[in-house]
């Protein structure tokens, strides 16, 4: 058999060299060299346009559509995100920073498998250490494989005699193919072994989940690299000093992208969080200043979160602001227009914020409660801890219309609030009297502050 021949390319312009070069010659670029495997044609010239191949085009009434049955999970947040659960044959890969719990995850989820056979190849931790999680975890079952290894070549083999129908490669950076000669976590070999594990689950119907890393930038060249290759890509998220994890699918072959799962980090592993307000919200019965309640949705998934402020006099010349889980630069324009709008004097103060759980949001509808939490520190005056906020902050001081209002009036509903305030223009076409709540409606942050701390 004659060996695989490789050789570098710039990714940037194409040109090919023999050996590895930190400058592109052709183009100046730096570090764009990447090895590949070179596949030639062995006759060199092409003799007839014609190919021999089978495939033939068809119409789309000629396809008959097989509903495929999915493998279930037992985790139903799990099953939620991937659309119904697992589809057999497919390849999905969860990325995630060190140490945020992705090793723990899928090997609840080996193990949560009953009628699969699975099998877990790790090239990062011992057996001993596979082990001790397990028993953390406090689960086992007969199923379930482990296998440490990081050959490919060894891999599929294993995979064949264990005859498993669920894989997970715990992770793609430390797997290597002999085919080229790179070492392993470098893009090609990556790549390479990506390529071989799809091929491997589309012929025998394998379904693989690959576990790769991204760092703090989040452009190592592995995962993002892969994206486009596998079939769905799992997030999974949060600040590693909280025990709040999200994950959610970036990209489903098979279902929706706007689902997402709630997870918290205990001691024995992690547990599924099905009603996340409950947890988002401190139960603390006395009225504090700076704390405002606001009903955010990420993806389709409603629920409350606490924001908390703190506006005191800036000790130095320069006024601090932090904000943890809310962008920087929008607390900033949210300070500027309440500088303008509502004439409070915050530039000689120190502004933090925080958003509770270690939470990041991106929902613009969080906005209200920001302002909210900020003036009631500002002004000591509690909020009403039955009162929650929906609506963004337009640049003049209005407040404006958010999507998925009912679906936010409902959760704070469930969770027993008793007042909300929400913007003027999300009146239109909606019937507010079927809900139980108070709702205030308000189009300025001038009216805000005249009606929530008067
Ligand atoms: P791990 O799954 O190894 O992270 P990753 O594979 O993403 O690098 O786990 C990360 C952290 O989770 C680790 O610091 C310890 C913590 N942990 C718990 O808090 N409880 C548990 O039951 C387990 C297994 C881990
Ligand atoms: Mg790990």
């Amino acid at each position: 058999m004659s060996k695989t021949k490789t050789s570098w390319v710039c990714q940037n312009c194409g040109v090919e060299s023999s050996k590895w070069i930190g400058r592109c010659t052709s183009c100046g670029e730096w570090n764009t060299y990447v090895e590949e495997i070179v596949r030639k044609d062995t006759s060199g010239k092409i003799t007839n346009y014609f190919s021999i191949g089978t495939a033939k085009p068809i119409t789309l009434q000629e396809i008959t559509y097989l509903e495929e049955a999915r493998i279930d999970t037992q985790s139903s947040e799990l099953n939620r995100i991937l659309g119904g659960g697992m589809v057999p044959g497919s390849i999905l890969l969860l990325g995630g920073e060190p140490g945020i719990g992705k090793s723990t995850l899928a090997l609840q989820i080996a193990l949560g498998l009953k009628e699969v056979k699975t099998l877990y190849i790790t090239g990062e931790e011992s057996n001993q250490q596979i082990k001790l999680r397990a028993s953390r975890i406090k689960s086992n079952h007969e199923n379930c494989f482990i296998l440490t290894e990081t050959s490919l070549e060894n891999s599929l083999t294993q995979i064949k005699n264990t005859q498993a129908g669920f894989v997970i490669v715990d992770s793609i950076q430390t797997m290597f193919t002999e085919n080229i000669s790179s070492s392993p976590g470098s893009i090609s070999q990556i790549r390479e072994c990506t390529a071989r594990l799809l091929r491997f689950a589309k012929e025998t119907s394998v379904s693989v989940l690959l576990i790769g890393h991204i760092t703090k930038e989040g452009n190592l060249a592995g995962p993002k690299a892969l994206e486009h290759i596998v079939d769905v890509v799992l997030q999974f998220e949060g600040d590693k000093n909280h025990m709040y994890r999200i994950l959610r699918a970036t990209k489903n072959r098979f279902g929706s992208t706007s689902e997402l799962g709630i997870y918290e980090m205990r001691n024995s592993g992690l547990r599924e969080v099905h009603n996340p307000s409950e947890l988002l919200i401190s139960h603390i019965d006395e009225n504090l200043s700076g704390v405002s309640i606001s009903a955010t949705i990420d993806g389709v998934r409603p629920f409350l979160i606490e924001t908390q402020a703190l506006v005191s006099s800036a000790v130095y010349g320069t006024p601090q602001r932090s904000s943890t889980g809310f962008d920087l630069r929008r607390l900033n324009m949210l300070l500027a227009v309440l500088e303008k709008r509502a004439g409070f004097k915050l530039v000689a103060k120190d502004v933090f914020l925080n958003i509770a759980g270690g939470i990041k949001v991106n929902d613009p509808a969080i906005d209200l409660a920001v302002i909210s939490a900020i003036l009631s520190s500002n002004i000591d005056i509690p909020i009403n801890k039955r009162m929650c906020f929906a609506g963004e902050v337009g640049l003049s001081g209005e407040i404006r219309p958010v999507n998925r209002i009912e679906q936010r009036i409902r959760e704070a509903e469930k969770f027993g609030l008793s007042e909300m305030c929400i913007s003027k223009y999300n009146r239109k076409g909606i019937d507010f009297s079927k809900f139980n709540i108070k709702i205030h409606f308000q189009s300025r942050i001038e009216d805000l502050i005249k009606n929530i701390f008067k």
